[in-house]
């Protein structure tokens, strides 16, 4: 069976980008794959964090993977920290891997500019630490948004050098994108994003929902109630896409147009729809939040399968590069 990671970090809240954007997907995806799914909390230490609340994120982390239908009986779902074959072959990757790769990548660019007095190794490393999660596993696939594009495709120039170097041990993963690859946050400017509040949490309850919803940004031409709309350009009219159904759909991008529906009335709907979708999910978190020994019992089976694949590669690997010493 072809394999696929993703991961998600631990570093807050998960909200409607992480599950529209990937999360979603890799429920289907468990029919057609072997999936190991890793809450990657050493990527989470790049930026200032608390180390008091790591293991609450995740946990709470975990416990949405379940509630979302990832299912333990068909995927792994694991903690990278508690594989340390990950941080072993991102060393590797680091001595084959050149620094103008990673200074070009944008979230490094990104990064740096909104953390320009806190500029650790580890944000310019992030790329290579990824590289090494995904082929650890010999990755076919990785199912994720479109801001993790640029780092797919430096773990396949890295994957071509280390194949080049030393032969072929691991496959080229290629990306999979879902149809909510680029969601943007309620200010209608950002991608949704933990750091930029502008999210909509899975845990958002409808009464969050639609109070969110209120103050998110349309489109920005329309200024009163009685002008015509252009969906097109209207970030609400991209979630409807995404949360309602056909009819709902055509029935805001029409009446939009002519002014037959107003901002209010548009958000409403989706504000209905959006939690009809959600509420599932948050209750199902928290029937599991009062079976936490079962949350981790998941995660403790999840690592152990993918420490199983993790030694294997890590063993062929080791004879690759010349480490493998027979007089040990
Ligand atoms: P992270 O934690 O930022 O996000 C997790 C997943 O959610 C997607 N995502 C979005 N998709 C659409 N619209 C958005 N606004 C949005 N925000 C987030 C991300 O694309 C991602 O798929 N570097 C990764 C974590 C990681 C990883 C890996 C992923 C580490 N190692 C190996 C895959 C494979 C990250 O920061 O994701």
């Amino acid at each position: 069976m072809k394999r696929i990671f993703s991961g998600v970090q631990p570093s807050g809240r998960l909200h409607i980008g992480n599950y529209l954007g990937a999360i979603k997907s890799w429920i289907k995806l468990q029919d057609k794959y072997k999936c190991i799914y890793g809450i990657v909390d050493y990527h989470a230490m790049t930026v200032k964090y608390s180390p008091d609340d790591m293991q609450k994120r995740v946990l709470d982390c975990a416990t949405s993977y379940l509630a979302i239908g990832l299912d333990p009986k068909k995927s792994s779902l694991m903690i990278q920290s508690a594989v340390k074959e990950h941080t072993e072959l991102a060393w590797i990757l680091n001595t084959i891997t050149p620094i103008s790769w990673l200074t070009r990548v944008p979230t490094y660019k990104e990064k740096s500019s909104q953390h320009p007095d806190d500029l650790n190794i580890g944000l310019l490393d992030y790329p290579v630490l990824m590289a090494a999660d995904i082929i650890l596993y010999k990755a076919d696939a990785v199912p994720v948004g479109e801001d993790q594009l640029s780092h797919l495709e430096l773990t396949r120039e890295i994957v071509r050098r280390f194949n080049y170097r030393f032969g072929r041990v691991f496959p080229e993963p290629k990306s999979i994108l879902s149809s909510g690859a680029r969601i943007m946050g309620l200010d209608g400017k950002s991608k949704m994003s933990k750091s930029l509040n502008n999210c909509i949490y899975l845990d958002d309850t409808p009464d969050d929902i639609r109070k969110k919803l209120a103050r998110a940004v349309t489109d920005p031409q329309r200024q009163r109630r009685n002008d015509a709309g252009n969906p097109d350009v209207c970030n609400i009219f991209s979630l409807h896409k995404l949360f309602s159904i056909s009819e709902e759909i055509e029935r805001v991008n029409k009446e939009c147009r002519t002014a037959e529906i107003g901002c209010v009335e548009c958000k409403k709907i989706l504000a209905k729809n959006m939690s009809n979708d959600l509420t599932p999910i948050r209750e199902k978190k928290l029937e599991l939040n009062k079976d936490i020994d079962y949350v981790k019992d998941v995660l403790l089976a999840g690592i152990k399968e993918s420490k199983i694949i993790a030694m294997e590669t890590m063993e062929e690997i080791k004879q690759k590069i010349g480490v493998k010493y027979t007089f040990l």
